[in-house]
């Protein structure tokens, strides 16, 4: 049976945080870097955090296609505003993938290893990747929209064929399947409190 991503449970542990203070979860999604968004206005607060069960159309890297079976991973966007010039960027995809990889260790006992320029891997395959992109802001600080996918709970016949020796979820790696809502939980706070270690935002 498929575990599903509850938004009201997942938000219930962020009451005072800065990333989680809003989740959605949606069902189903083109990518969750359009839908995050298509939610947001001008004013949003950073921190919003959207998932989606299913991506239709998930996009990795240099144009990459992202696959996301359904309900097997954990795709999601985090809509933040550092204080930091675009060019900078890249210091956001490194404190991305460093806090999954940590979460990853420490949790499961596993030896992840960064790959950068955004990968996270575990026996020399992929198991997380992050696709940062950035909306430049005339009046405010610069939006960047920080997609995080995860595998989580797929079978090695989860991913397409091109894939199966360059993939792995966690799930492989530690025969045994994983609790994505717990999993979410623990990558959102580690996030949360790593973004104000490393980007200072006031609380
Ligand atoms: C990569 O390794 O090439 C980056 C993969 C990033 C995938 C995530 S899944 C959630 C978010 N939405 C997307 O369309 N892509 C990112």
């Amino acid at each position: 049976m498929l575990d599903r991503l509850i938004a009201k449970e997942l938000q219930a542990h962020f009451p005072c945080g800065t990333i989680g203070q809003r989740i959605i979860v949606l069902e189903q999604t083109g990518s969750t870097n359009d839908a995050i968004l298509q939610v947001a206005t001008a004013n949003s607060k950073e921190g919003l955090v959207l998932f989606a069960e299913h991506q239709t159309a998930g996009r990795g890297q240099r144009g990459n296609r992202w696959e996301s079976a359904a309900g097997k991973g954990l795709w999601f966007s985090i809509l933040l505003r550092p204080k930091i010039q675009i060019n900078d960027s890249g210091r956001l995809t490194i404190w991305a993938i460093e806090a999954i990889s940590d979460v990853i260790r420490t949790e499961f006992s596993l030896e992840p290893t960064i790959k950068l320029p955004n990968d996270v891997q575990l026996y020399g395959r992929k198991v997380a990747g992050v696709l940062l992109e950035m909306r430049a802001q005339e009046k405010a600080p610069h939006l960047a929209i920080v997609g995080i996918g995860i595998n989580v709970n797929q079978s090695l016949e989860d991913f397409p064929l091109e894939l199966q020796d360059r993939a792995i979820s966690l799930a492989m790696a530690l025969h045994r399947p994983v609790d994505r809502q717990q999993f979410a939980v623990v990558v959102l706070q580690n996030l949360d409190r790593t973004y104000h270690a490393r980007f200072a935002p006031k609380r």
